[in-house]
């Protein structure tokens, strides 16, 4: 049998998608101080809609949840009427749009946030990161160790969140179990010290993920549920161990995760090819595989090689709006302009040209 190609069609839970690209998820701290989508939201994602599916970013499920300045939220009923001017016009663009759920946990400041309150985590342990704030770089600080009484409470932002998600028409919901934040704070040995049922063992460190989109899948649908994960990535002062100590954790939550039926697996690769092949092994739906860096010639691999059925793009789609295009027909790529990444206006979010507009 061949492998497929970039460019064969392929179903994710209950999307139908043109192609095996998507947009990866990127914080770009454009959102209202209330956490409602910035108004050029909807023509950002617009815009990058040939993508077919478009994941958003990092959104928090709750006041608690937020970490950055000016990232959006997805729990008050002025996040709904937000996302669903989004969604209309991703979908009228011909897209489809999975809203990522992310607590940022430890990863935060108080200044950061509308509420001032100290960032929580698994355990009163510190990112011990630089991050900015409206006066700075700042370091993150202890967190308060979430109490076990408060963690039924925290699977069931993400529950509500994920509602109202669906709510304001996305067509599905990435959790973020990735990148440093709650769900992955919670996988690591160093930034949970817990010795109740989420901390200590395997298991029990892989219980929060696990528990949070299953809440998510029966609320929403096991099909328009996928979930994020970045085995042994660092960012956010993480550290998972040795690669056994990494195979062990990722492949027990795995397949935890197959048991749930989700539309999607989202790998943000950071190196072990072994892992991400028993991974690709275990998997019975579909697995998104990001690579850092890759070039464009690159692409494609993962999916050739069978170890991916997916190949979401980031910061090659952010400066590229028609990236789709531009891979398809060997255009040239605009440059990613570093300076308007994170927070801002227009500049460097939605006048990146396209080959129409060069
Ligand atoms: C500006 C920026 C913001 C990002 N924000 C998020 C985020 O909110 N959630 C997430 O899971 N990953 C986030 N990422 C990681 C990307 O989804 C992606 O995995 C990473 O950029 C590597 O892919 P690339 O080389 O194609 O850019 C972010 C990356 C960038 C560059």
């Amino acid at each position: 049998m061949t492998a497929p190609s970039l460019w064969q069609p392929i179903t994710v839970g209950r999307m139908h998608l043109p192609h095996r690209l998507a947009l990866a998820p990127m914080t770009r701290n454009r959102a209202q101080p209330d956490g409602t989508p910035g108004e050029l939201a909807s023509e950002y994602y617009a815009q990058r809609a040939s993508l077919g599916l478009l994941i958003t970013e990092g959104t928090q499920p709750s006041a608690d949840g937020q970490g950055y300045l000016l990232s959006p939220g997805i729990h008050t009923p002025a996040h709904v009427a937000g996302w669903r001017t989004v969604a209309e016009a991703v979908h009228a663009a011909g897209g489809h749009l999975v809203l990522q759920l992310m607590h940022a946990g430890r990863l935060g400041h108080p200044d950061n946030t509308p509420h001032h309150r100290l960032p929580v985590g698994p355990s009163a342990v510190s990112a011990g990161q630089q991050i900015p704030t409206p006066t700075g770089m700042q370091e993150t600080p202890v967190p308060r160790a979430l109490e076990a009484t408060e963690i039924p409470g925290v699977i069931d932002e993400f529950r509500h969140a994920a509602a109202c998600a669906i709510e304001a028409g996305a067509d599905a919901v990435e959790v973020h179990a990735a990148n440093g934040y709650l769900l992955h704070q919670f996988l690591s040995t160093d930034a949970n010290q817990r010795t109740d049922d989420y901390g200590g063992s395997v298991e029990d460190r892989a219980r929060l993920a696990v528990e949070v989109t299953r809440a998510v899948a029966q609320e929403i649908g096991a099909d328009r549920t996928g979930v994020r994960i970045s085995p042994a990535f660092g960012l956010g002062g993480l550290d998972e161990g040795d690669a056994e100590a990494v195979h062990t954790q990722y492949l027990h939550l795995t397949h935890r995760l197959v048991q749930l039926d989700l539309a999607y697996l989202h790998v943000h690769h950071r190196g072990d090819d072994d892992l991400l092949r028993a991974i690709r092994d275990a998997w019975p739906s579909v697995l998104l595989v990001v690579r850092k860096d890759r070039t464009r010639e690159q692409v494609a691999d993962d999916i050739e090689a069978g170890l991916a059925d997916m190949a979401p793009l980031g910061r090659s789609a952010l400066a590229n709006p028609d990236i789709v295009e531009r891979l398809r027909t060997g255009a040239p790529f605009n440059e990613v302009d570093k300076a308007t990444i994170y927070g801002g206006t227009a500049v460097g979010y939605t006048d990146y040209p396209t080959l129409s507009r060069v």
